[in-house]
């Protein structure tokens, strides 16, 4: 099957030109003026839209398990929202059990997605027991095509990891072509301050914030930055990075010509904490704004727009993690340690990032790219087949209209989740249709993937920025 594309705009990291643009089967082959439509099977005339290349967000928690319950989205409804906003490919966490091993929570996470993936899929795995065996394992991962390991350094006794650990998994992952990944929060201070709340009685979703201030952030990013420099220079992302302290970390470390890279997500660009106060009708209404680490500050906020433009941010993920707020978060509604940490937003991180980003001039469409697509592919092992227009790369590609206004909402998003952050902001920009390896999965309003077409992508060592 060949689709010929004609017209439209093609960005890239590096470019924005007008072209034609020929699919051949599930790769592009042919990218120039005028090209000769007489051998195509279908002509879509893409004049007036921006060509993409589809998004890659390396951050999210599909159908994981959560001190009791599991985020709401699936393989198959998470894959539907991440492809109506323009996402074609994801690298989701596995998460070892307690004396399980690596293999057993990649296999557990490849038989979630069996059947149900409509976009194309990967997997880090998070180490929570590292034992001997498990320390083998980590340098065997590539052959398994996850080159990635993550490390917790909050949430106490459940998947939190000792200094020791973090240092270990690093040494080995320096030498195997891995990437290491941590969540950095001091998890032992937290555990004090919240248990302090609890005792003053301030039970609200404020207090997840509160108990969780940006300097132990910025305490837990430059303890791992500096763990990893001694782990014979480890490559180092730090993913969720919400606030200066922790970004300067980053910025310093980079400067010295270290290994380290860091995402955000799209929330910590557009709430501060205030919103853990609720609505003066439904004060737990915060709860649905409860991660970790938390939102931050308006200067935060800043702080992390400027570094999207400058560099010292790699990439944007969602870090999807989707809990109800009917059912789920309510399971909090005594006390704000019992809220599901995790808030969703695997559809929006496209048209949010080119709203507030691009159209406001703060963002060029070409920075966009490399900050959604291009960048996150080459961190983690998957460009130029993902993250690009280029021949030879897989046809991920995204037709999308600049201007399309839309007004976001949970009545007429595509995820399982019963809200979204975003609720009733009028952007501009949307996906006209989505393309999964030649395979069209979107066209408009319209669903047009079979479950189980998305595939596992056997990733590569990072390519280090
Ligand atoms: O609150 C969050 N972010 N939940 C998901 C787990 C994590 O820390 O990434
Ligand atoms: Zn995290
Ligand atoms: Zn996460």
């Amino acid at each position: 099957m060949k689709t010929l594309i004609k017209n439209g705009r093609i960005v890239t990291a590096a470019d924005e030109y007008v072209a034609d643009l020929l699919i051949d089967g599930e790769k592009i082959v042919l990218i120039g003026a005028h090209l000769d439509e007489s051998g195509a099977d279908q002509v879509i005339d893409a004049a007036g839209l921006y060509v993409l290349p589809g998004g890659v967000d390396v951050h999210t928690h599909l159908a994981m398990p959560w001190r009791g319950v599991e985020t709401c989205d699936d393989f198959f409804t998470g894959h539907r929202a991440a492809a109506f906003g323009g996402t074609t490919t994801h690298v989701d966490f596995s998460i070892q059990a307690k004396g399980g091993t690596l293999h057993e929570a990649v296999e557990t996470w490849h038989a979630k997605a069996n059947g149900k993936a409509v976009i194309d899929y990967s997997f880090h795995v998070a180490i929570t027991d590292l034992t001997d065996s498990v320390m083998a394992e980590i340098a065997e991962l590539p052959k398994i095509g996850v080159t990635s390991i993550k490390m917790f350094m909050a949430y106490k006794d459940s998947l939190q990891v000792d200094d020791m650990t973090l240092f270990k998994s690093m040494q080995v992952a320096a030498k195997s072509g891995v990437l290491s990944l941590v969540h950095a929060e001091n998890g032992d201070a937290i555990e004090v301050l919240i248990a302090e709340a609890i005792t003053a009685g301030n039970h609200a979703p404020i207090y997840h914030a509160l108990t969780r201030p940006p300097e132990l952030e910025t305490e837990a990013t430059s303890r791992a930055i500096w763990l990893a420099q001694v782990a014979g220079d480890a490559p180092l992302f730090v993913v969720h990075c919400t606030c200066e302290g922790a970004l300067a970390a980053v910025s310093a470390a980079r400067l010295r010509g270290q290994h380290v890279y860091a995402e955000t997500c799209t929330q910590y660009l557009f709430f501060t904490k205030d919103a853990l106060n609720g609505t003066a009708d439904d004060p737990f209404d915060g709860a649905k704004y409860i991660c970790s680490p938390p939102l931050r500050e308006t200067s935060d906020s800043a702080a992390l727009w400027r570094a999207l433009r400058t560099g010292d941010i790699t990439s944007l993920s969602t870090d999807h993690c989707p809990f109800t707020y009917a059912e789920q978060k309510a399971l909090g509604r005594d006390s704000f340690a019992k809220v599901p940490n995790g808030a969703p937003g695997i559809e929006d991180r496209l048209y949010m990032l080119w709203n507030d980003g691009v159209l406001s001039g703060r963002l060029t469409p070409s920075r966009f790219v490399e900050l959604v697509a291009t960048n996150p592919a080459k961190m983690f092992g998957m460009y130029p087949r993902k993250g690009t227009l280029a021949i030879g790369s897989d046809a991920d590609i995204v037709l999308w209209d600049g201007a399309a206004e839309h007004v976001v909402s949970a009545a007429t998003h595509h995820s399982a989740i019963d809200y979204n952050l975003f609720e009733g902001r009028t952007v501009q920009g949307k996906p006209v249709k989505v393309f999964v390896r030649g395979q069209l999965v979107v066209d408009g309003d319209n669903l047009m993937a079979e479950k189980g077409s998305g595939a596992f992508i056997h990733r590569a060592s990072p390519l280090l920025l």
